[in-house]
């Protein structure tokens, strides 16, 4: 006791306690300003992200704001106690993601190889020199001669989409647009990836339907935050052993992988898709190599299709198909542009035809300005890096963001960003813009890998729905559109609801 009375006893001690916690959370919070660095001014606790914690904004979200405090090359900002920089200028970006990748090879997400036995094998999470070596392995899989061998599993799954909203446009013309492409997106990731026909047009509980609504429900707040924490709180996951793939999905996807793998060493048949390849690249493995492709590290790389490729996909999708449904006299031009150049292909669109719709590639891209569905970058650097045009040295470790989605709707780069317009991307108008403001699957040898795979499945997707119907907005769009304060990719939200008609051809 230090006093006569507990009550008063009681008070000192959760005074103290209180001083002593607020003290160790804001022991950092001088540190760009020790360094004459412009900075966020920080609350106790939370940093700059007490709306991230609370779920009111996604990282992107938060990650904009930043961007958009300032018109410094950078600014520090702090999430909890510890400091991160935001970079903004293009010329900064560029030496960042490129000049100088050997110094920003890594990510600053969480990579937790304690207790994610697969999830820590994902190229997203790997750390150099295990990333170096996997990178270069799988590289090989998405080559456009690769991909042009899987484009008629892609085109098979797009038919089923078609036929399946072709029954329920008879019955209904509300389509709950999210829904469809996930299911698109689903079959087409788990025929390339895994060597099976999921089925979700048809069945609809499939299980590879239900993994994926698990493993991306932000609704449900535990997963939401415990993906969040990978980037903001790796100390939240090391002390909740947290797992990026979760033991359900992980020991589902495991089973699926190995039972086709098995089945088609055994049967020796050839399909042209991921899993082959995966074969083939295990079976040229040099046995006294370290990071030899085996086990979990092998149904990691399928597993990555289906994490980074469902959901990224299947959103910009719906994106796209909600501005077309807004932009009606875009929407008829591209139609005409996809009837045209199929006129020359007997009317399929297959990966041919596909490379010829420029009207096509440049909606896909505005779409992807306007919604980046991966809206940041992070990387981490690995010794201490003078930036450039400053007398700021950045010290290692340092965790650097940085917006894609503020550049994209930085008025600068794009006058009247709100507006959807896909001429923005016109060769002319292309390169009349700096290099480094529009980055929606990052840049640099540590860019997207599926780019390529989401440009193709995409735009076979969008041109099938486009030839076959005439997409309109109905009452139970939201509009304008609000992206999910959860998760950390931009997600329409829980249902976005579009009008279906047929398309007379
Ligand atoms: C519209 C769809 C997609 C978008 C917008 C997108 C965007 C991105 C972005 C921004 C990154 C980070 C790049 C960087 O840090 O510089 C990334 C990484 C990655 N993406 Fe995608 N992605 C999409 C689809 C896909 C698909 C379909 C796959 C697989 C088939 C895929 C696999 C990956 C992987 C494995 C990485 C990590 C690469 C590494 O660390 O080496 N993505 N993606």
């Amino acid at each position: 006791m230090f006093a006569n009375s507990w009550t008063i006893d009681i008070i000192i001690l959760a005074i103290t306690f209180w001083t002593v916690l607020y003290l160790y959370f804001t022991r950092k919070f001088s540190y760009w300003k020790n360094r004459n660095v412009p900075f966020l001014s920080p609350v106790p606790f939370f940093g700059n992200a007490f709306k991230v914690f609370t779920l009111q904004k996604n990282i992107g979200e938060f990650s904009r704001k930043i961007y958009e405090s300032t018109t410094k090359p950078f600014i520090g900002f702090f999430i909890c106690d510890e400091p991160y920089l935001m970079i903004r200028d293009p010329e900064l970006i560029k030496n960042i993601l490129i000049k100088d990748f050997a110094v920003f090879a890594d990510r600053t997400i969480f990579n937790n190889t304690k207790d994610d036995p697969m999830g820590s094998h994902l190229l997203f999470l790997l750390k150099t020199p295990d990333w170096r070596d996997m990178r270069r392995k799988i590289t090989p899989v998405f080559t456009s001669g690769k991909m042009k061998n899987m484009y008629p599993l892609i085109a098979e799954v797009g038919e089923n989409m078609v036929h399946y909203l072709t029954e329920y446009v008879s019955q209904n013309p509300v389509v709950e647009v999210k829904e469809v492409t996930a299911k698109y997106t689903t079959d087409g990731i788990t025929s390339t990836a895994f060597g099976i026909n999921a089925n979700c047009f048809k069945n609809e509980n499939a299980e590879f339907r239900m993994v994926s609504r698990r493993v991306f429900n932000w609704s449900y707040l535990g997963r939401a935050i415990s993906t969040s924490c990978y980037f903001i709180a790796p100390n939240l996951v090391k002390l909740f052993k947290l797992k990026f793939v979760d033991t359900d999905s992980a020991t589902f996807l495991r089973n699926a992988f190995w039972r086709t793998m098995h089945e088609r060493e055994e049967k020796k048949f050839i399909r042209n898709d991921l899993l082959d390849i995966l074969i083939e690249i295990k079976n040229q493995e040099d046995i006294d190599d370290p990071y030899k492709l085996e086990g979990d590290k092998l149904v990691a790389q399928a597993t990555q299709f289906f994490l980074a490729g469902f959901e990224t996909s299947s959103s910009a999708i719906t994106f796209a198909l909600y501005e077309l449904a807004v932009n009606q006299d875009i929407q008829r031009k591209l139609r005409k542009e996809i009837v045209n150049v199929l006129s020359r292909f007997n009317g399929i669109i297959s990966y041919e035809s596909l490379k010829e719709m420029e009207y096509l590639d440049m909606c896909v891209k505005e779409t992807l300005r306007k919604y980046p569905v991966l809206p940041f970058l992070d990387r981490r650097n690995n010794t201490d890096y003078p930036i450039a045009g400053s007398d700021v040295v950045l010290e290692k470790g340092i965790p650097i963001f940085i917006s894609i989605w503020a550049l994209h709707f930085d008025s600068k780069f794009y006058p009247d960003p709100e507006k959807f317009d896909p001429t923005r991307f016109t060769e002319e108008n292309v390169k009349s813009r700096p290099q480094f403001t529009y980055l929606p699957f990052g840049e640099g040898p540590r860019n997207c890998i599926g780019a390529r795979f989401a440009n193709v499945s995409t735009k076979s997707g969008i041109a099938r729905i486009i030839t076959n119907f005439e997409v309109d907005l109905c009452e139970r769009t939201p509009h304008p559109i609000k992206v999910d304060p959860k998760g950390f990719l931009l997600s329409p939200g829980a249902a976005l609801h579009l009008k279906f008609k047929p398309w007379e051809k």
